[in-house]
């Protein structure tokens, strides 16, 4: 089995994954980790020198390259993953697969992003809490389309990473 995390930016897919792995002795990967080990370069640069469109390309490939090669995994995407490239269909297609998507509020993540931002290429123009608020409300707006096609969709607002880490293991065995 694959378990494939989806969320948004901050919504805690990466230590939530690694923690899970962890309780159900499976192997971890983070999608964005995959990318930068292929192109041997960081997120940051691959979108200031090659551009999001190059980008998005390498992650459609990679995602396909990882589900096709491996199991027993659990792999966080990122939060653009689910919205390019048919990367949902493609997921849905595969049995071994199981998509999860960690839901937080617009609230919780922009709280969380505002400190973290200059390490994402999406977010890092922004300026003020209410700009970024603004912004992640429209953004969520439009992939909620994408990410709501995920098999269970998990709230995690209120929650430690232990407790969401119990609730995924009760929602998928
Ligand atoms: C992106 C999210 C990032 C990374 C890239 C684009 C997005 O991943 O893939 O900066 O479009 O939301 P995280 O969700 O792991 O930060």
């Amino acid at each position: 089995m694959i378990i494939v995390l989806i969320g948004y930016m901050g919504s805690g897919k990466s230590t939530i994954g690694k923690g899970l792995a962890n309780v159900l002795s499976m192997n971890f990967l983070d999608l964005d980790s995959v990318i930068e080990a292929h192109e041997k370069s960081t997120i940051n640069d691959i979108f200031e020198y090659r551009g999001e469109i190059y980008f998005r390309k390498k992650e459609s490939e990679l995602l396909r390259k990882v589900i096709n090669e491996q199991d027993n995994l659990i792999l966080s995407l990122g939060g653009g993953t689910p919205c390019y490239s048919q990367n949902m269909s493609f997921l849905s297609d595969i049995e071994k697969v199981r998509t999860l998507y960690l839901k937080s509020s617009i609230n919780t993540l922009s709280e969380r992003l505002y400190n973290e931002k200059e390490h994402r290429p999406i977010i890092s123009h922004l300026t003020t809490r209410d700009e970024l608020k603004e912004f992640i409300a429209k953004h969520l707006f439009e992939r909620n389309a994408y990410y709501e096609q995920a098999q269970s969709v998990l709230n995690t607002d209120n929650l430690t990473i232990q407790e969401t880490i119990e609730k995924i293991v009760l929602e998928l065995f």
